[in-house]
Parts: structure tokens; sequence; C-alpha cells
């Protein structure tokens, strides 16, 4: 008997006709918007296994009501803090994710709001939009420019490495960072500096979160965190919005703790277009898309099609979470 798998979405065009082609019975949500909870959770009863989304949460009320003919769990995303990985492990149950493949896309969307945010663009377009653009003058919307500065890199891993080396092209002389553990190789390469977080707050013109949403990670970007920063800093976030107190950061742009903030990620998502973030003019903020190229999708989409079969058919996962 084939192995019965369950789809939460469907996928871009070559990984939706890998799957198509693998052994086995697929349940697919056909829908443009998230598989509801209620039709997931009947679904998966007895499956096999399951592609999911970042949008989905891998829980153990998930876990228990799939039942022991689950073995393989893959997720078309790098992060994974929709799911809980220690359940998923305890159940013996393989993870794949997808890392590699959206490092380039994400650190280009990421140099991008770096540069939006420091050069003032969302005021530029609403100042065209708005009938506000007279005569050129010196000052006027005037933002903060590379050359010779410090780019402070929270979670220095793939993405991070690449969003360092991008910016450093635009002039950024000096790359501090920090996280859990010192990246000698990365950091070699880019003559990057281990630092505490605190330092790197009180030192870096631009700081970019590219860490993991973990428990420690979350909402470690609170009031006091933008208030050690200097009152010129540009803030970019394309992790996740848990990283973030997001009522603080508001409050920080407010109180012009910090120049301005690059958002691809928010809490919730997506964002109600009342909330105060987007009423700020110097807050930029872009629905998620830090990984939306067609090629990048296409090839998170074949990596997780990959990952599923492997898991459906007892093989190890060409990219998998834990071993
Ligand atoms: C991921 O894969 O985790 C990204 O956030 C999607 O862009």
């Amino acid at each position: 008997m084939s192995p019965r798998v369950v789809v939460t979405r469907r996928l871009p065009p070559q990984a939706q006709a890998t799957l198509e082609k693998l052994d086995a019975e697929i349940y697919q949500w056909q829908e443009d918007s998230a598989i509801p909870r209620d039709v997931l959770l009947k679904e998966i009863k007895g499956a096999d296994g399951l592609l999911c989304l970042l949008t989905d949460k891998v829980d153990n009320e998930l876990l228990g009501v799939a039942g022991d003919n689950l073995k393989v769990i893959s997720t078309m995303s790098v992060g994974y803090d929709h799911v809980d990985v220690e359940a998923v492990k305890s159940k013996k149950v393989q993870l794949g994710y997808t890392p590699d493949v959206l490092t380039d896309a994400t650190a280009d969307l990421t140099a991008l709001l770096t540069l939006a945010a420091a050069r003032r663009i969302k005021e530029s377009i609403d100042a065209v939009r708005n009938g506000e653009w007279r005569e050129w003058r010196p000052e006027w919307l005037c933002g903060s420019q590379f050359t010779q500065k410090t780019l402070g890199v929270v979670g220095l891993g793939r993405i991070g490495e690449a969003v360092a080396h991008r910016l450093k092209a635009f002039g950024i002389t000096n790359v501090l960072y920090s996280g859990r553990s010192e990246k000698p190789k990365a950091a070699e390469k880019l003559q990057a500096k281990f630092v505490s977080l605190d330092d790197l707050l009180k030192q870096s013109d631009y700081v970019v979160v590219c860490c993991a949403l973990t428990k420690e990670t979350k909402e470690m970007f609170n009031y006091a965190a933008f208030e050690k920063m200097k009152r010129t800093a540009v803030f970019v976030n394309s992790a996740r919005g848990g990283i973030v107190q997001q009522d603080d950061l508001v409050r920080a742009l407010e109180d012009k703790l910090i120049a301005s903030a690059g958002l691809d990620v928010t809490t919730p998502e997506p964002l109600s277009p009342d909330s105060k973030l987007l009423q700020l003019p110097n807050c930029v903020v872009v629905p998620h898309i830090g990984s939306a190229t067609m090629e990048t999708r296409d090839e998170m989409g074949l990596m997780a099609v990959r990952n599923l079969e492997a898991g459906l058919f007892g093989k190890s996962l060409p990219t998998a979470v834990y071993q």
C-alpha cells in the first residue's frame, strides 16, 4: 500500500510536478490560504508524512492525532519555530527543512530593507505621491550612508554572513556580530568581530537581525535594547517577528531612540493595516517576502518534497533538522 501524505498547500511548479510523481496517496489543500487547523487535524490522522509551511503549527496535539504511522515532517522553510522540535524528535519522526537555497534571496531582501530604511524610501515615495515634492533642497529626506560605518549582525549564520557580504559592498568597513557562539570561518572572511549584544547595540550604525526565534531570542529587542542603540541607528529584522517586542519598537521609533526600521517579519502575520508600525514614516514594512523569488521558492519546494520522499521510504533526509 502506498504511504499517505498530507501537503498543506500547492507548491511552486517544479516542486508540484515532483510531488505528483511520488508513489504516495496525497491529500493536498488546494486553496491559496493556510489550511484550517480542523482540516489539518482531520487529514493528518494515520498519515505517514506531512509537508507543511511555516504557517502550520506542529505540536503535541497534531502529533497525537497523526498517530504512530507518521514517519516524516518536511517544512518548506528554513525556520522551524512553528514546530515543537523536541516533541517531534521524541516520537522518532524525521524532520526536514530547507536551508541554504533561500540564503541569497533573503540576504538580498535584507540588504534592500537596510538601504530603504537608511535612505528614507517610504517617506520619499509618500512625498512624491502626496505632492510634497518641491524644489531640490539641501537637507530634505537626507538619510545615512554606509561608507566607513559599522554593521552589527545578530546571528552570523548563512543569511547573516550573506547580508554582511552584500552591505560591505556599499562601504561598511566594520562588521560586528553576536550570537550563541563564535563563527570563525565567516568572521575571517568578513573580518568581523564577535562581541556581546550590548557592545553590538552600542557601536553599530546598522543592526540587522538574522538569528532564529528561540526561547532565548524571543523579544530580545525591547525598549531597553533600543535605548542602547545609537540615535542614528537603523534596525532591520528579516528573521522572525517574535524576536522583537513590537510595541517597544513602535515606542522606540516614536521617541526617536533609533532613526528608522525595516521589517520583513512582524507579530502577528499578516499585520493589521491599522498597525501603528504602518503609520510611522520611519518604518518600512514588507510582508515576509525574504525568500520570495520564483527560483528560490521552487528550490525550497523541491527540497521539501525530497525530504518528504526520503522520510517516507526510510532513508535519511537530505536536509534534516537532526539526525
Ligand atoms: C523561512 O523559510 O523560514 C523564511 O522565513 C521564509 O521566507
